[in-house]
């Protein structure tokens, strides 16, 4: 296996001037306004090139049980979390993540969002929003939630990408999503939902507000589920409270650029002057 992707730290000094010159450049290019017809997972434009690599475990077969971080896993009160707001603003918008849940009757689910954002730093609140199948049945995830008012939420990392995107196949409800692919479960302290081993941070969210959408014809297509985060989990290799720093670099998120995936690990750092 070989990933091409360099590693690399740029610092960016802002002064006024840079930060003009900056925005003079993002002007010249043509944003456009209208809704992009490839907003849910669609193609690339034709005039980008991404930088391909190698999937990061190529050799990741269904079942197989991908590595756990093996540094202490720490759990915080969300108040007791030296840095916990700068982390779920700054990192969820981007990064992929696997919503875990629990049905009625006990079988534990899980699958990849993108649709998962913190909406409130007081009190934490993280956003998912679950959309029907296409054939307009509920997911698993949405059934779960109805019945538990309960989600888990595990950052994904490169270190379990395969087992973590695999997660997305359309399972009977009453298969347990972590047994089949081959992630580990990892109790929580709040809620009956497990969470991810694999994932260096995860939190805890109880339902407090839901949100239905419909389209033009009242069909309703969407639902957002407001959790209020009661738990956060982080491994120590990633997240050190007492500093308050996340190591991105060896955190290695893994985001979605369009249709597609990209790694997290080159960091702008900006030293305001
Ligand atoms: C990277 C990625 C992100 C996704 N994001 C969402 C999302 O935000 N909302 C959603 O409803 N489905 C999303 N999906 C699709 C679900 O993961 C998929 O429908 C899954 O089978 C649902 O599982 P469930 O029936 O166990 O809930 C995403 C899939 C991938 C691969």
């Amino acid at each position: 296996m070989s990933l091409s992707l360099t590693k690399s730290l740029v610092k960016l000094s802002t002064s006024t001037n840079a930060l003009s010159a900056l925005s003079n450049n993002l002007n010249k290019f043509n944003f456009s306004t209208t809704t992009p017809n490839h907003f849910l997972f669609g193609k690339k434009s034709k005039n980008f090139e991404f930088k391909k690599v190698q999937i990061p475990n190529a050799s990741w077969k269904k079942g197989i049980i991908q590595k756990i971080p093996t540094g202490k896993t720490n759990s915080y009160e969300p108040k007791e979390m030296n840095n916990m707001l700068r982390f779920a603003l700054g990192t969820l918008p981007s990064s992929t993540n696997l919503i875990s849940t629990v049905s009625a009757d006990g079988v534990a689910n899980t699958a990849p969002f993108a649709f998962c954002h913190c909406v409130c730093p007081n009190p934490p609140t993280i956003c998912i929003t679950v959309h029907k199948k296409p054939d307009g049945s509920l997911k698993d995830t949405q059934v779960n939630i109805e019945a538990t008012k309960e989600f888990g939420v595990s950052v994904v990392s490169d270190w379990f990408f395969e087992s973590a995107i695999s997660t997305n196949a359309n399972l009977p409800p009453e298969e347990d999503e972590f047994e089949k692919i081959g992630l580990t479960k990892m109790p929580s302290s709040v809620i009956k939902a497990p969470l991810v081993a694999q994932s260096a941070v995860s939190f805890e969210c109880k339902v407090v507000d839901s949100k239905q959408f419909c389209d033009e014809n009242g069909n309703e297509t969407s639902i957002a589920y407001y959790g209020q985060v009661v738990k956060v989990h982080a491994n120590e290799d990633i997240y050190d409270n007492k500093t308050g720093e996340i190591n991105y670099e060896k955190f290695n998120l893994i985001t979605r650029v369009d249709g597609h995936y990209s790694k997290v690990n080159n960091i702008i750092e900006v030293e305001m002057n």
